[in-house]
């Protein structure tokens, strides 16, 4: 249902204050490809990196959420994204396992940190997942993703770790080889993805769950667009979303533009570089 405001333009949007994790660009360069947007021939300005993440967190404390973090490590490049270090849920947290060596000291650092985040319960995990890259949380249930790096044992497991309803999705575009790329969570029961990405069956079953999604176009998917954060009603996107921004707005929401182009050479955006810290 929509609720409209007085005036009767546009719908109620209500935001909630969040908890995020984040790791400062401090170490990042593009020195792989681990995905089809990282060119390590292409120069990255680390400074402009760290300028733009710390203009990212600015945005977040100045709509009221907490921001806290973790200890950039040197040697790990991608850590700045922050959301591939876990999934937590109602204060129970499953860690990460990462699927490319390059990345695989980053999974104990997240999980030593997260045991310092004053959770219930934190859970080591045996399958390889790749923290919120590739599960969503839209509100009591799971949309987690397969088929580039997060093996679907990791749906199951998560789904008993944290005891929540998991759904699994099947990628099919290595550009948007994170659920994260492709589909977020807008509140507790509306999403916004870019159809393609999914095989058909992920997409019927999308349809099905989702009749109010709200659908980015090739554009917007390529410049990561999808990969934003709400707090239910403001929504963090890159500037370069030019098309979602509109529509959002259009549906009501309030987004919030910033910039990550140096964020982008490695194939990540606003989401991937926040942890949800929930419960
Ligand atoms: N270069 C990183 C990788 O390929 C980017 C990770 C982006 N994170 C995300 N949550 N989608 O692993």
């Amino acid at each position: 249902m929509t609720i409209l405001a007085p005036g009767g333009v546009s719908p109620l949007r209500t935001p909630t204050a969040r908890r995020y994790l984040m790791c400062r660009p401090d170490h990042f360069e593009v020195s792989y490809a681990i995905n089809p947007w990282m060119d390590p021939a292409r120069p990255v300005d680390r400074a402009r990196a760290v300028q733009q993440w710390e203009g990212l967190r600015a945005t977040y404390e100045r709509l009221g959420h907490r921001v806290e973090l973790i200890e950039p490590v040197p040697g790990l490049p991608d850590m700045v994204f922050a959301a591939n270090g876990g999934l937590v849920v109602g204060g129970r947290a499953l860690g990460a396992r990462f699927t490319h060596p390059q990345r695989t000291a980053e999974g104990p650092a997240h999980l030593a940190r997260l045991r310092r985040a004053g959770l219930q319960h934190v859970v080591e995990p045996t399958h390889v997942n790749e923290g919120e890259g590739d599960f969503v949380v839209v509100g009591d249930r799971v949309l987690a993703g397969t088929g580039y790096r997060t093996d679907p044992g990791a749906h199951a497991e998560a789904a008993a770790a944290l005891d929540v309803e998991v759904l699994s999705l099947e990628l099919v575009d290595p550009r948007f080889y994170h659920l994260d790329t492709c589909l977020a969570a807008l509140d507790d029961s509306t999403i916004a993805y870019y159809p393609p990405a999914f095989s058909a069956r992920s997409r019927d079953l999308l349809e099905a769950l989702y009749p109010d999604a709200v659908l980015a176009d090739a554009a917007d998917a390529e410049v990561l667009g999808l990969n934003f954060v709400s707090d239910g009603r403001n929504v963090v996107i890159t500037q370069e979303a030019v098309g979602l921004v509109a529509a959002l707005r259009g549906a009501g929401w309030t987004p919030v533009p910033v910039d990550l182009s140096e964020l982008l050479k490695a194939g990540g955006s606003v989401k991937c570089c926040t942890m949800e810290l929930r419960g």
